[in-house]
């Protein structure tokens, strides 16, 4: 993605931010959506595009879950590891997924379906041990037997838009 691209994209936005440095989020996520992922040259067109440095973006870029600096897959799964989740079983749920999926946590598998990852509080302590799908659906509580039911369903699925990963 070149930085004029991204200028496109987020010039309508800089009337609503007074701070022109919050640009820098709507910016990598419309530059991760080509691939799904940003490499050094999106990090260096949003740098350009947004006139802050490098380093500045790729220290906000590492910061985010959501925003990835290597390949994923096309499902990535954040299993919440926050103390509530914890008490209710994340432990035993991602060792159930990592046992299927064949995979550690921060693994992708190898048919590029899957990517599994631990996650802080999602916002979902209610639904205990929760587990997001992408940045889209939240699931829980989610035992084992959901978790695979999961699996299927997302087996099956046509594949999500990029930019919500
Ligand atoms: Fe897991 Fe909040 S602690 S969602």
């Amino acid at each position: 993605m070149t930085a004029a691209e991204i200028r496109t994209h987020i010039d309508p936005m800089r009337p609503e931010f007074a701070d022109q440095r919050s640009l820098i989020l709507p910016a990598l996520r419309f530059a991760q959506r080509e691939k799904g992922y940003l490499t050094l040259d999106d990090l260096e067109a949003v740098a350009e595009a947004t006139d802050l440095t490098p380093a500045y973006v790729e220290g906000v870029a590492t910061f985010y879950d959501r925003l990835y600096l290597r390949p994923v897959g096309r499902w990535v799964l954040s299993v919440c590891v926050t103390l509530p989740c914890m008490l209710r079983g994340c432990d035993e749920l991602i060792d159930h997924l990592c046992d299927r999926l064949g995979v550690p946590p921060g693994g992708t598998t190898e048919d590029g379906l899957f990517t599994l990852q631990e996650a802080q509080c999602l916002g979902a302590c209610d639904r205990a041990p929760a587990i997001q799908v992408n940045a889209e659906d939240m699931l829980g509580p989610t035992t084992p037997e959901e978790a695979d039911r999961l699996l299927e369903r997302l087996r099956e699925a046509p594949a999500p838009d990029a930019y919500v990963r």
